[in-house]
């Protein structure tokens, strides 16, 4: 499928590994299940260009954990278009797993793939902390920051891509974001300007924790 004309302006050096990515993504992931076949003809918008434009809410060179990578959204585009980044993808599905540790080889990313839950004891040793934890479509924003916020080192953030519920989400789930550690969380659009249909991200800090006074 023919790469959108934007496609260069978010990938850049990257846009020949992104179009690798979709070549692989409509020949062998929608057989084997990682895709909806009517996933195809949107790959390029709904999926690549939406996650990796989430990669203006990142800074330079740091440490992302991408949890529930699935087919390896958002963190696969995430690291074609920002070869700064440390990316580690986390998901617990052996076939999903296969499938992104297939790709890092193929595209030759520097991205580690784990095998695991987020919430595991053994993983969170596993992968260690992160500077931004990063999502999509894996679960509500309260059990989402259960999960992703003890990933995260304090003072990072993780970054939730969300739908047209994010704000609903943020409002009824914030007392229950700040119970597992997180700040008051924000929603903001990545790729305004660049995408037809901007990516709405909920970002929620990982607050730090004040040592107690002696005495
Ligand atoms: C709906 S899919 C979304 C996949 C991908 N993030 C995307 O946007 O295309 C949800 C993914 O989260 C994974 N997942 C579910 N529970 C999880 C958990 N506790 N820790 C990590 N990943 C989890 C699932 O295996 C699945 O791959």
């Amino acid at each position: 499928m023919p790469e959108p004309e934007v496609a260069g302006r978010v990938f850049g050096d990257g846009l020949d590994r992104a179009a690798e990515f979709v070549d692989m993504l409509e020949r062998s992931g929608v057989e084997r299940g990682l895709i909806g076949p009517r996933e195809v003809e949107r790959l390029w918008d709904r999926h690549l260009l939406n996650s990796a434009v989430v990669g203006e809410r990142i800074d330079a060179g740091v440490r992302v954990i991408d949890v529930g990578s699935g087919a390896g959204f958002p963190g696969v585009p995430l690291a074609i278009a920002r070869p700064d980044l440390d990316v580690v993808l986390v998901e617990p599905m052996a076939r999903r797993a296969d499938w992104l540790n297939e790709v890092v080889e193929t595209l030759e990313l520097d991205v580690t793939v784990e095998r695991g839950r987020a919430e595991e004891k053994v993983l969170r040793k596993r992968v260690g902390l992160a500077d931004v934890v990063t999502s999509r479509a894996v679960a509500p924003l309260a059990r989402l920051a259960g999960w992703c916020l003890p990933l995260v080192r304090e003072g990072g953030m993780m970054l939730a891509v969300k739908g047209a519920s994010a704000r609903d989400e943020v409002a009824r789930d914030a007392t229950a974001v700040a119970r597992v550690g997180g700040g008051v969380p924000t929603v903001s659009e990545c790729g305004v300007g660049v995408l037809e249909t901007p990516t709405t991200v909920v970002r929620v800090e990982r607050s730090v924790r004040r040592p107690r006074r002696a005495g």
